[in-house]
C-alpha cells in the first residue's frame, strides 16, 4: 500500500526508518498509549520494525515537507463480525507532531482505500477510555462507539483493561455521512 495526502506519504517501512522511529518509540507517553513498552535502546526498535515488516499491517506516515517518518497506522484483518470482513485501525504519532491533524488526514486516506480498493466492509478501532486523544480523532473520522469490552487486553504493564470499541461502515462511507465527506 503506498498513499498520499496533501501533507503526508504512507508506505511500507523501511529498516532505515528506525532512527526516526526511536524518536517516539523512547517516549513512555506514545509507546503507552500505543500499547507498547518504551524502547530504552534503538536496538529495541530495530527489533520492532523487522517484526513490523514481517507482518506488514503496518506502514509509515512520513511528513513531505521533512521526509521523515513521523508515525505509524496499521491495519490488522480481525473477526469481530461473522460475515463481514473487517479490518481494525491503529495508530501512533510523534509527540512533536500532535494536534495538526495528521492521524486523522492519514486516517481518513486509508478509509477511502479500505472501502475502495479492499473487500472490507467494517473498520474497528479499540481504545482506552482515557485516551481523549484517539477518541477525539476516531470521531473526527466518522467511527461511531460501539461499547465497553470489559477486561479485553493487557496493558504493557499486563494489567487486565477494558477498551472501547468504535466501528465505521462501508454503507456510510458510501452514503457519505462522514464529517470530513461532508467538508
Ligand atoms: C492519538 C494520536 C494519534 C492523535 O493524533 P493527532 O494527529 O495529534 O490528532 P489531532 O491533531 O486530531 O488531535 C487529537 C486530539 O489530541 C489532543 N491534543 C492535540 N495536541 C495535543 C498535545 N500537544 N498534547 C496533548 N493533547 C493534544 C486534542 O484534544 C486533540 O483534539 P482536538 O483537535 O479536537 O482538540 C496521538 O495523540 C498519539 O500518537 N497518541 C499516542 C498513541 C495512541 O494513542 N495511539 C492510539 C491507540 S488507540
Amino acid at each position: 500500500m503506498r498513499l498520499e495526502t496533501e501533507r503526508l506519504l504512507i508506505r511500507p517501512l523501511k529498516r532505515t526508518d528506525c532512527s526516526d522511529m526511536y524518536e517516539y518509540t523512547s517516549d513512555f507517553e506514545v509507546a503507552n498509549r500505543a500499547g507498547w513498552v518504551s524502547h530504552l535502546t534503538i536496538k529495541q526498535t530495530k527489533n520492532f520494525v523487522r517484526g513490523l515488516r514481517q507482518k506488514k499491517e503496518t506502514h509509515g506516515i512520513i511528513l513531505k515537507t521533512e521526509n521523515k517518518l513521523i508515525g505509524t497506522i496499521s491495519l490488522y484483518k480481525e473477526n469481530f463480525r461473522r460475515n463481514h470482513f473487517t479490518l481494525e485501525l491503529g495508530y501512533s504519532l510523534n509527540r512533536h507532531y500532535w494536534g495538526q491533524g495528521i492521524i486523522p488526514e492519514a486516517c481518513q486516506r486509508v478509509i477511502s482505500y479500505c472501502f475502495e480498493e479492499t473487500i472490507c466492509e467494517v473498520i474497528m478501532a479499540l481504545c482506552e477510555p482515557a485516551n481523549t486523544n484517539s477518541i477525539q480523532v476516531l470521531e473526527k473520522c466518522g467511527f461511531k462507539e460501539e461499547g465497553l469490552l470489559r477486561d479485553f487486553t493487557t496493558n504493557p504493564l499486563k494489567q487486565r483493561i477494558s477498551v472501547k470499541a468504535y466501528s465505521l461502515l462501508k454503507k456510510e462511507y458510501e452514503r457519505k455521512e462522514l464529517p470530513w465527506q461532508k467538508l
